[in-house]
């Protein structure tokens, strides 16, 4: 039996139809490289964003844009700030390049913007703020980071992680790509792997002003995203209808998860993404018992948080799925 996937935030919907047929029409060409520059793909993101195409940069994965911001902008000693509670690749990359990366406590789970301000010194070059957040799901207010974006100093770039944006409710939108106009330090990333389901294919795009991406354009590799991967990523971008049912099946597998973690008494974090932490007790034991049910959730040892689970929304009989197996486990974290 194929298990239960949710530990990884991909789209239950899977990869939509319009980009499969993409995939099918380019795969014979396959045998050549792929175009280097990617030129339809950033001329179609540069149309849909209203930027030039010099301000786009292609990554395998947004994983590939978060080291490579790392990799042209820090040399090793200087600084990168990034939260508690942060996506695993920024620790990764300041790593890489040998940074001096500090780690700011999180508030209530989320950034703690104000200290994150406070970090930052003459010798920090890159901070991470992801939002939503992964793994907590947290959200901030696009106006307080605004704020927070105007007060970065000079010398330092923000690298926004915006992987999950694209489930924010209408409310909570904010125009980060627009605000690149004139924050010459901010970078911008997204993906094609969670709601527009290509996590797979390995695509993800950085948006800055265009010398800021010169900067991290000198140095991508040369043929990073494969030539079905870029077919892919154009028709998806322009999947609106496949889009909006990704919003539809997550608010409401957002909706029955929660309703379902308050039924078992369970303590669920509010989250803005496509993934909800749970507190189970003991998380490796919890996601060991599920797994031996067929369903693979995230345990976040690595995060501090083994308590906790991450869990992906799925289709509604899977996440019926997933509740009724944490019934069955009778859970008393908070005994
Ligand atoms: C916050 C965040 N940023 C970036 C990524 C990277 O995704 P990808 O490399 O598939 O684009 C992820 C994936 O889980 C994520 O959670």
């Amino acid at each position: 039996m194929t298990p239960l996937q949710l530990a990884a935030n991909e789209n239950p919907l899977g990869l939509p139809a319009s980009a499969r047929e993409a995939v099918a029409r380019v795969l014979s060409g396959a045998d050549r490289y792929p175009d280097a520059n990617g030129t339809v793909l950033r001329r179609a993101l540069a149309q849909r964003l209203q930027v030039p195409e010099e301000g786009i940069v292609l990554g395998s994965g947004s994983s590939e844009i978060l080291t490579m911001a790392a990799q042209a902008l820090v040399r090793p000693g200087e600084g990168i700030v990034s939260s508690q509670y942060g996506f695993i690749v920024y620790t990764q990359a300041a790593r890489l390049v040998h940074a001096k990366h500090v780690v700011v406590p999180a508030r209530n789970f989320g950034h703690d913007l104000r200290a994150m301000l406070e970090a930052i010194d003459a010798s920090t070059r890159l901070v991470y703020v992801a939002n939503p957040n992964n793994p907590t799901g947290n959200f901030i207010e696009g106006s307080e980071l605004l704020a927070f974006l105007e007060r970065v100093p000079g010398h330092c770039a923000v690298l926004l992680d915006e992987a999950y944006t694209e489930y924010l409710e209408p409310q909570q939108r904010y125009d980060a790509v627009g605000w690149t106009k004139r924050l010459p330090q901010l970078l911008v990333a997204r993906t094609f792997s969670k709601a527009y389901g290509l996590a797979g294919l390995r695509v993800g795009y950085g948006i800055a002003q265009p010398a800021l991406a010169a900067r991290l354009n000198a140095l991508r590799p040369r043929f990073n995203v494969t030539t079905p991967a870029l077919a892919a990523a154009a028709a998806a971008l322009a999947d609106e209808d496949f889009l909006e049912r990704t919003r539809e099946t997550n608010r409401q597998g957002m909706a029955q998860l929660s309703r379902g973690f308050a039924q078992l008494g369970l303590r669920a974090l509010p989250s803005a993404g496509n993934f909800v932490l749970v507190e189970v007790g003991d998380g490796a034991a919890v996601a060991r018992a599920l797994a031996q049910r067929g369903i693979l959730v995230s345990t976040l040892e690595p995060y501090g948080l083994p308590r906790w689970l991450r869990i992906s929304t799925g289709l509604a009989d899977q996440n019926a799925q997933v509740l009724q197996a944490l019934g069955a486990l009778k859970l008393s974290p908070t005994a």
